[in-house]
């Protein structure tokens, strides 16, 4: 997979793509980013990205020619896959986008700065537009970073376990169960004993059960439209009995 990231402040990406899992992902070719400082593509004395709203109100807003020009440049016209804003305002991201978007080879992003890009960035040079969560942001950068990460770890070969993004929080619609590792005792708190009991159907069962309850008391939310057994629809209604 390769991104290409249009920014201001490309410095601020390193440090977190080059370390664990995303770097082993860059070192086997399965992960390749390519960093472009917006600013490179101005072509006035002074290289201004930005400029005062139009409309007053005050505000900076990053102008246009330098990113049509920056994308165009490195991603083509018209574009070689998706261009994807990251903006408070784009549809929210989440696991199910972040699979959709691992199916492309090439994804462009797009950090915004200040008030937002003039809008004609966003109407003709942009094809979709994602929001990390409904907070803001002082950049897009974070977002692009998040992004980059939970794609990513969707790629074959990525990460150690083939399975791994199947067992995740969210991908089966559910939070995850509980996890614990050794000691078996620590303080007065003990590892649950059907977990050291090496019955697998057992633990299967009690995976589900806390995935279920987990996700009934935090997310209830995600259980609407959930196609659940019979025997699951029984747990739920007890772990509401034992609520109220
Ligand atoms: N830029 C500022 N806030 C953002 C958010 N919540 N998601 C994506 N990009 C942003």
């Amino acid at each position: 997979m390769r991104f290409d990231v249009f920014t201001l402040f490309p410095e601020m990406f390193p440090a977190y793509l080059n370390e664990s899992i995303l770097k082993r992902a860059q070192n086997a070719n399965l992960l390749d980013v390519h960093l472009h400082n917006i600013r490179d593509w101005t072509t006035d004395k002074h290289n201004v990205t930005d400029d005062e709203v139009y409309g007053g109100g005050g505000g900076m807003v990053m102008k246009p020619e330098p990113i049509f020009a920056a994308v165009e440049d490195v991603v083509g016209a018209p574009p070689d896959g998706p261009v994807i804003l990251l903006t408070p305002q784009g549809r929210v991201f989440t696991q199910e986008v972040a699979g959709e978007l691992a199916k492309h080879s090439r994804l462009a992003l797009l950090c915004g700065r200040y008030e937002g890009v003039d809008e004609r960035v966003r109407q003709h040079l942009v094809t979709d537009e994602i929001s990390v969560g409904d907070y803001v942001l002082t950049g897009g950068e974070l977002a692009a970073m998040i992004l980059i990460d939970a794609v990513t770890r969707l790629l074959p070969g990525v990460l150690g376990d083939p399975d791994a993004p199947q067992k995740d929080s969210h991908s089966a619609g559910l939070l995850e169960h509980p996890h614990y590792t050794r000691p078996p005792e620590f303080r007065v708190w003990e590892v649950p004993q059907v977990l050291r009991s090496g019955n697998h159907a057992e633990i299967k069962k009690w995976r589900r059960l806390q995935a279920l309850k987990r996700t009934a008391e935090r997310r209830p939310e995600l259980l609407e439209g959930m196609e659940l057994t019979d025997e699951e629809r029984e747990w739920l209604d007890g772990f509401h009995n034992d609520h109220h």
